[in-house]
């Protein structure tokens, strides 16, 4: 944070301004980051501050340096040490705690499944075993489409086992997604299942698993299907298919030696909405990752070996890898995964699992809480959750009204709410006020961490003045960094950073301000990416699928704060725009994109608003579907069609 205080950021946020809410005594004085020197020692020291984060893991050879940034932005963090994610997730806790709970498992059905970490050791032994025996050997992608399942961590444990990076595609994906994100991770390896629940019936994966395989380019040399429907559903298994109970009891017992990574391997890479059309692959390596998660896990989320934490997002985004899988069991905790949805068998589902569990540490997101608002606090009010020690969100801004509620409700009024700001290219958390140090400011994501160099620019990169708008930056690398794109150096360097007077900045791709404490609250995306319902999507990948429906010429997405998806559409002048081009699309966009992705309202337009080059204004979209003021639209080239869609808007 060499540059604190240039846009008004004192340089320690324990001292924030009365509008601030401080730490409750109670939780500080237990807290793992109680001290507010941390903020100083990390200005003071650099990259090498970092090195508290590696000290948090096991080395199997001592890293040489914390960083080499000698060739920016391609940054090497801890390079010559040599480590395994399992063993650091799994194995170094079986001294201490073999006969603790490492994941507790909540199934749809109200199925319920332990796996102690001495259980969890010899399940991911034996797939890791098994995934060798079938041909995968370091380095090769691994492609996982299952739900929250307990064999979906294992999975990943096990690959990070035999140095096989792991590509999870999240369950609700489509057929054409899994097989694009095959495709560009050059994966010839997949993990599904037979199929999972939602609600009351039985859906197939496999089948979907299925047609990915039969459009990708890719040929699949392996792919095992876990059984987690039992009879409920029948699917046969083809010559190169394998079940998972088969190919775990075959190797059960079997010990795998752990591949000791360098610390710049690849652990895992993600697909995620970036800026065009297709989604972008990004990379995380084992050290900083890891380092980065589990530092922030114990230092933000305050979580101890001694906590049941559960962390509410599905492992198929970022949110889960870093704090549903590495984080909690990398610092061995018992971590609760849950499968079904919050409000079955009834609204009170989440909060009877947090009584049940005695759950300490809560993390989930404003879409949730906000669900959980509009149910009622009856429910959560007739439970028992005295045991909550710390919330925690992630994903999108929380209003202060919704935060007040997380916080009397879930909280018990008492407990610290820590909002932490941070996306799938930042591998952790990188704003987030520390629980046991700083003040908490409802609304504002809070202060960039200590070694994180967070700044709000302008246009030109200088540094905005408190209150202003600009552009969230970061300043200096950081260790659960992404280490590049799938899609090469040249895609990485273009879509994240600009070389500046004082150095390269990383782009978040959000817009945010600041305030006079160095708090930052975020304002949104100022690209293409929407954040709806805890997913992001490229307005582009959604727009394309859009126009694909035969009639439709244009199209344009925009998100809600309520979280919807509204579509702006145009149709062929002999197409009448009814409710079956509605129907046409919202399918088309499940088949493309999944389930997730169908649009709440379709707005049909005879044009979309433009500037004189042709662009479609999305901006002016978000304010009228927002029902926002909006600026002067006369240098539209289109200004005529502003009204037209503000009382189409109304009517749907
Ligand atoms: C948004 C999710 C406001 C932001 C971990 C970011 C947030 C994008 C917050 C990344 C927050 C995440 N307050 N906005 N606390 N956390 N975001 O990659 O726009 O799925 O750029 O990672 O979510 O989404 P992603």
């Amino acid at each position: 944070m060499d540059d604190a205080g240039v846009d008004g950021r004192p340089r320690d946020p324990s001292l924030a301004a009365a509008d601030a809410t401080d730490p409750p005594s109670g939780f500080r004085e237990q807290a793992a980051a109680s001290d507010a020197d941390v903020y100083e020692a990390f200005a003071a020291e650099g990259p090498e501050a970092w090195r508290r984060a590696a000290d948090l893991l096991d080395w199997e050879t001592e890293y040489e340096t914390v960083l080499d940034d000698s060739d920016p932005p391609f940054y090497k963090w801890f390079p010559g040490g040599r480590l395994n994610a399992s063993v650091n997730c799994v194995d170094r806790h079986l001294d201490e705690r073999r006969n603790q709970l490492a994941i507790r498992w909540f199934g749809k059905r109200g199925e319920r499944r332990s796996y102690t970490y001495l259980d969890l050791h010899r399940e991911v032994n034996a797939l890791a075993a098994g995934l060798r025996d079938l041909g995968v050997e370091e380095d090769d992608v691994v492609t996982l489409y299952l739900p929250m399942v307990p064999e979906l961590p294992i999975s990943m444990l096990a690959c990070a086992r035999i140095g096989a990076p792991h590509n999870v595609v999240f369950a609700g994906l489509s057929a054409e997604a899994l097989a694009t994100r095959l495709d560009a991770a050059d994966s010839s390896y997949l993990v599904t299942c037979d199929g999972y629940y939602r609600r009351e019936d039985a859906f197939n994966q496999k089948s979907k698993a299925d047609n990915a395989r039969l459009r990708a380019d890719v040929d699949l040399a392996a792919t095992v299907v876990v059984d987690r429907l039992g009879d409920a559903l029948d699917v046969s298994l083809g010559a190169d298919e394998h079940g998972y109970e088969s190919l775990v009891d075959a190797h059960d017992g079997e010990m795998v030696e752990p591949v000791a990574r360098d610390a710049t391997d690849l652990l895992f890479v993600m697909y995620t909405s970036g800026t065009t059309g297709r989604p972008k692959g990004v990379e995380h390596a084992t050290g900083g990752y890891l380092s980065h998660v589990a530092w922030t896990t114990q230092n933000v989320l305050d979580v101890r070996p001694d906590d049941t934490y559960w962390c509410a997002a599905d492992i198929g985004w970022i949110t889960g890898h870093s704090y549903g899988v590495y984080g909690p069991l990398s610092v061995g905790t018992t971590t609760i995964l849950y499968e079904g949805s919050p409000d079955y068998p009834d609204r009170d589902r989440v909060w009877d699992l947090i009584e049940r569990n005695a759950v300490s540490v809560f993390y989930t997101s404003p879409t949730a809480i906000r669900s959980f608002m509009k149910w009622g606090a009856e429910y959560p009010d007739r439970h028992d959750l005295s045991s909550i020690r710390l919330l925690g969100t992630v994903g999108e801004s929380i209003t202060p009204k919704v935060w007040h509620w997380y916080r009397e409700h879930v909280g018990g009024g008492e407990a610290p709410v820590v909002d932490t700001w941070w996306q799938t290219e930042t591998g952790a958390i990188a704003l987030a006020t520390l629980p046991g140090i700083a003040p908490m400011k409802p609304g504002k994501a809070g202060p960039p961490l200590p070694g994180i160099d967070a700044t709000v620019v302008d246009e030109d990169g200088e540094p905005v003045e408190p209150g202003e708008p600009g552009y969230l930056t970061i300043g200096a690398p950081w260790p659960g960094m992404l280490r590049g794109l799938r899609e090469g150096d040249e895609r990485y360097r273009r879509e994240y950073w600009v070389e500046a007077e004082d150095g390269w900045r990383y782009r978040t791709g959000d817009g945010a301000t600041v305030d006079d404490d160095g708090y930052i609250t975020i304002l949104g995306r100022v690209d293409d990416v929407i954040n709806v319902r805890a997913h992001r999507f490229t307005t582009g990948e959604l727009e394309s699928a859009i126009v694909g429906v035969e009639g439709v010429t244009e199209a344009a997405v925009v998100g809600t704060e309520d979280g919807d998806i509204v579509a702006y559409v145009t149709t062929r002048s002999d197409v009448e725009p009814d409710e079956s081009v509605r129907a046409a699309i919202c399918e088309e966009l499940a088949t493309a994109v999944g389930e997730m992705a169908r649009a709440d309202r379709i707005v049909f337009t005879p044009d979309l608003p433009k500037t004189r080059s042709g662009k479609i204004m999305r901006r002016l979209l978000e304010d009228i579907t927002r029902g926002e003021e909006f600026g002067d639209v006369s240098s539209l080239r289109n200004p005529e069609v502003v009204g037209e869609i503000e009382s189409s808007v109304r009517d749907v």
